[in-house]
C-alpha cells in the first residue's frame, strides 16, 4: 500500500490540502476561499468555524482527486497563516468572536500605550518582536476585553487562545489537544524567544492569563492523532510550523547570503541564522524558524503586511483585472508605469518602516495613466517592498544577500521576479513549484514518522529551478530606487 504525506495549508486566503509521495512528488491538490470579513476600515476577521471547515473539505477533496484512503495517510503536517488569534470556550469547542487576522490593526491604541510607556526595548529583548498590532498578544487582549463575559471565564481557566494551527489540531484531536510549535509561538509576543517559554511579563503587559495558552512543541514530532471520528481513522500529526517558516524549511539550503522570500497576501523575508538568536537592531524580527529535535534554529525576518493582497485589491476592489493571473500580462503591455508609484500599504507598512498608520498610496497619476500602468506599479511596488527589507537585513547583519529563493502564489510572474533581480542586483531563484508552504511542513511529518530518514534525503528531493538574472545597471537601479523612498514617505501615517 503507497503511502502519503497530507500538507494541511490553511492561509489567509484560502485552505489548501496537498498530498506528497516519497519522491516529493506532489500528487493531488485541493483548494477552498473562504470569507473574509471587513467590519471596519483597518479590520479584518476571519470564521474560524468557516475555517475549519474548509480543511475538512479539501483534505476530502484532495484524497477523492488522488484517490487515496485515509489509512494511505503516512501523517498530517499542519502549516498555517500566522498570529491570526483565535480564543474558543474549552468546554463547548465554539470561539468566543471571530478570529482577529494577523492584518487586523484595531489594537494599534493599545500598542501605541505601551510604546508610550518606553516598553518596546524590553519586549524586543524577550520575545524578538516590535511592538505592533500584527502580532496576536494585543489581539487575546482585544478580544478578551470587548467579548462580554470573555475575561471572567477566562479567569476561571475556561477559554483557550491559539493562531490557527491550534485551532485545527483541537479540532481534529476532538477538543483533545492544544498545542502550538514554537515558531508558531514566536509570533504572539507572548513567548520569550531565548528561554523558548511563555513569558510572565510579555502575558501581564497583554493582561493575557497563562493558562489559556497552548502547550509548546518542535516543529516536527507526533504530537496526537485526529479523532477516528473524524476521517475514520486515527491519524499522526506530524508537524506544525507557521507557513513562512514552513516555506524556508521547503527551499533547504541556506548559509549567509541566502535568504528566502513567499509572495503570499504579504511578503515575508526569512534568512535562518542558526542556533543563535541574532538580534536586530533596527527593523527586522528574530524569530523562531523551527524546533527540530529539541533544537532550535533561529532566523532574521522582514514581513511585508500586503503584497497579494494588492493584486488582489485590484480584483475584487477595482475590478482592474478578473483573475490574479491577468495582473502581469497587463503590467507587460506597457513598457514602464509611467513614473506612478504604488506604495501597498494596505493594513499599514511593516519591515523595515513599522508604520501601524502607513495606507495604501498611488503616486503620479496624470491623465495618461492607464490600467495597465496601475498593474505594473503594483507588481513593482511588491518588488519595492522587498528591496527595502534586503537592504535591512543587508546592513544588520552586515552580509550582502547572494541569491534570493522564492515561492508563493506571486512568484508564478516571471515579470515581478526579472524585476526583483533588477531591483536586488542579484540572481533571484524560483523552484518548480511554488508550493514550498506545504512541502516544508510536509518534510516535518514525514522526518517525524521517519518516511524520510533524514535531511539529507530530502535535500536531494529538491526539485529543478528558473534563476531570474539582474539586467540594469547601478544608475537606473538607483534612480528607480530614490523615487520609490520618495513615494513611501507620502504614505506614511495617514490614518
Ligand atoms: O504572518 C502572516 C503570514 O503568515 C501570512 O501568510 O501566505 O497568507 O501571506 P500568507
Amino acid at each position: 500500500m503507497n503511502k502519503y504525506i497530507l500538507a494541511i495549508d490553511q492561509g489567509t486566503t484560502s485552505s489548501r490540502a496537498i498530498l506528497f509521495q516519497k519522491n516529493g512528488h506532489v500528487v493531488a491538490t485541493a483548494q477552498e476561499e473562504f470569507s473574509q470579513y471587513y467590519p471596519n476600515p483597518g479590520e479584518v476577521e476571519h470564521d474560524p468555524q468557516e475555517i475549519w471547515q474548509s480543511v475538512l473539505s479539501v483534505v476530502e477533496g484532495v484524497c477523492d482527486k488522488a484517490n487515496v484512503e485515509k489509512k494511505q495517510i503516512e501523517a498530517i503536517g499542519i502549516t498555517n497563516q500566522r498570529e491570526t488569534t483565535v480564543v474558543w470556550n474549552k468546554e463547548t469547542g465554539k470561539p468566543i468572536y471571530n478570529a482577529i487576522v494577523w492584518q487586523d490593526r484595531r489594537t494599534s491604541g493599545t500598542i501605541d500605550d505601551l510604546k508610550s510607556r518606553e516598553l518596546q526595548k524590553e519586549v524586543k529583548m524577550r520575545s524578538g518582536l516590535l511592538l505592533d498590532a500584527y502580532f496576536s498578544g494585543s489581539k487575546v487582549e482585544w478580544i478578551l476585553d470587548n467579548v462580554k463575559g470573555a475575561r471572567k471565564l477566562a479567569h476561571t481557566g475556561k477559554l483557550a487562545f491559539g493562531t490557527i494551527d491550534s485551532w485545527l489540531i483541537w479540532n481534529l484531536t476532538g477538543g483533545k489537544t492544544h498545542i502550538t510549535d514554537v515558531g508558531n509561538a514566536s509570533r504572539t509576543l507572548l513567548l520569550n524567544v531565548n528561554k523558548v517559554q511563555w513569558d510572565v511579563l510579555l502575558c501581564e503587559l497583554f493582561d493575557v492569563p497563562m493558562d489559556m495558552l497552548p502547550d509548546l512543541c518542535d516543529s516536527s514530532g507526533i504530537v496526537a492523532y485526529t479523532d477516528p471520528a473524524i476521517f475514520g481513522e486515527e491519524i499522526a500529526i506530524a508537524g506544525i510550523a507557521g507557513d513562512q517558516q514552513a516555506a524556508t524549511f521547503g527551499h533547504t539550503g541556506f548559509h549567509p547570503g541566502i535568504a528566502k522570500n513567499t509572495y503570499g497576501t504579504g511578503c515575508f523575508l526569512i534568512s535562518p541564522t542558526g542556533k543563535e538568536l541574532v538580534p536586530s537592531e533596527k527593523s527586522l524580527l528574530s524569530t523562531i524558524c523551527w524546533g527540530l529535535k529539541g533544537e532550535i534554529t533561529y532566523g532574521l525576518e522582514g514581513s511585508i503586511l500586503a503584497a497579494g493582497s494588492a493584486i488582489t485589491w485590484l480584483r475584487d476592489g477595482l475590478g482592474l483585472i478578473k483573475s490574479a493571473s491577468e495582473v502581469s500580462e497587463l503590467a507587460e503591455s506597457v513598457p514602464d508605469t509611467g513614473d506612478v508609484f504604488f506604495v501597498p500599504a494596505l493594513a499599514g507598512l511593516g519591515s523595515p518602516y513599522w508604520d501601524q498608520y502607513a495606507r495604501g498610496t498611488i503616486v503620479g497619476i496624470s491623465r495618461a495613466t492607464t490600467k495597465a500602468h496601475i498593474a505594473r506599479a503594483t507588481l513593482e511596488g511588491i518588488a519595492f517592498q522587498v528591496y527595502d527589507v534586503v537592504r535591512s537585513l543587508e546592513k544588520e547583519s552586515n552580509t550582502p544577500l547572494e541569491l534570493l529563493k522564492v515561492d508563493g502564489g506571486a512568484a508564478r510572474s516571471d515579470f515581478l521576479l526579472q524585476f526583483q533581480a533588477d531591483l536586488l542586483g542579484v540572481p533571484v531563484e524560483r523552484p518548480a513549484g511554488v508550493e514550498l508552504t506545504a512541502r516544508g511542513v510536509a518534510y516535518f511529518a514525514g522526518l517525524a514518522t521517519g518516511y524520510w530518514s533524514d535531511l539529507q534525503e530530502i535535500q536531494q528531493l529538491e526539485t529543478t529551478t528558473t534563476t531570474f538574472k539582474p539586467k540594469i545597471s547601478e544608475s537606473e537601479r538607483n534612480a528607480l530606487t530614490s523615487r520609490w523612498a520618495d513615494a513611501v514617505e507620502r504614505s506614511h501615517r495617514w490614518a
